[in-house]
């Protein structure tokens, strides 16, 4: 089998886009690959965070991987601060990382701008410790939102240039970026992504958001003032709309237009935000029931680690030994 991997950072609740753009199609996934789905929570503390929250958000993530629908007896899910080998193998990869490169990653750029406060090396070197994630585990596909194309595109030039000096030491990544859902836009302001740390709780849905809230919040949802179904370049509020609706419920986007014709707006936006609910509220149910299973969720904690220790272990040695360092006695 070929390997897959991804994570995802524990700040903040998970939106939409991140379950349309990425936990989707992990679980669409799952059976083809063997699978290493990361809570990335050395990548969290790149911006300030509460110890107890961070650690409680962790552990929320996680259980939702599993409440999501992915297999956590198949499938590796795992935090990636119990395994060293990322911080290790990214040392080592931030001595083929050209400060060059770094300085053209648009997220730097973004974060900096937000965090003019804290702009720490690890916010700099922040894609360096993902190529490290992803290069661990020689992984072939990453399946991502296309907000980390560019993240991919660094990985793949860092192993290149790695496998160039020492010959073929790593798997080349190919980043896996759906056709449907892999930038949902904020229902605020659709020039923007949805994202986790926005403070107008309505420009995004949480996967937590119970029915009532995400109807309320797909109807105040901005559009134009036209009232056309219409998929668009200069119609981004409908466009994300309709975008959220064909990932949600699989159907094409012809289809949609066809189907909401003879409707408006407003018909249009309560279909999407029942199609949300439903979507999300198995996914929720099952959540609950999973936090009260702590002796389950445990086991799986360390079942999981002490495996990705293993594989990660494979990949580490090699590189270590590669680049020169004494052998272990
Ligand atoms: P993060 O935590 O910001 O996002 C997790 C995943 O969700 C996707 N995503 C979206 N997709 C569609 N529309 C949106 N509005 C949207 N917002 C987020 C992201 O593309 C991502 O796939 N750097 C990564 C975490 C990471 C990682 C890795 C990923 C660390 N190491 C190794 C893959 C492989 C991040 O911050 O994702």
């Amino acid at each position: 089998k070929k390997t897959l991997f991804s994570g995802m950072q524990a700040t903040g609740t998970l939106t939409l886009g991140n379950y349309l753009g990425a936990l989707k199609n992990w679980v669409a996934l799952e059976e083809e690959y063997q699978c290493f789905y990361c809570v990335v929570d050395l990548h969290s503390i790149t911006v300030r965070q509460d110890p107890a929250e961070l650690r409680k958000r962790a552990r929320a993530l996680l259980t939702l991987y599993i409440a999501a629908g992915l297999n956590p007896e198949k499938n590796c899910i795992y935090y990636q601060s119990h395994v060293s080998g990322h911080a290790e193998l990214s040392w080592i990869l931030n001595c083929f990382t050209y400060m060059g490169e770094l300085n053209r990653m648009t997220q730097f750029k973004d974060k900096s701008a937000k965090h003019a406060d804290n702009i720490n090396a690890g916010l700099y070197t922040y894609p360096v410790l993902m190529a490290a994630d992803i290069l661990l585990f020689q992984s072939d596909v990453v399946p991502v939102g296309s907000d980390q194309k560019q993240h991919l595109e660094i990985t793949r030039d860092i192993a290149e240039r790695f496998n160039g000096i020492y010959g073929d030491v790593f798997t080349i990544p190919e980043p896996y970026i759906g056709k449907q859902g892999a930038r949902i836009m904020s229902l605020q302001d659709p020039e923007k992504k949805m994202s986790k740390s926005d403070e107008n709780a309505n420009a995004s849905i949480y996967l937590m958001d119970d029915t009532d809230t995400i109807i309320r919040k797909f109807k105040r949802a901005v559009t134009d003032s036209d009232n056309e179904i219409h998929y668009s370049e200069d119609k981004p509020g409908i466009r994300n709309l309709i975008d959220i609706y064909a990932a949600t419920t699989g159907k094409s986007i012809s289809d949609i237009e066809k189907e909401f014709a003879n409707t408006g707006y407003g018909d249009f936006k309560l279909a999407v935000g029942e199609a949300v609910a439903d979507l999300l509220k198995p996914i929720q149910d099952r959540f609950e029931e999973l936090q009260k299973d702590k002796a389950y969720i445990d086991g799986i904690i360390k079942a999981n680690a002490e495996k990705a220790n293993y594989y990660s272990l494979k990949t580490l040695r090699k590189v270590q030994k590669k680049v020169g360092f004494p052998e272990r006695i």
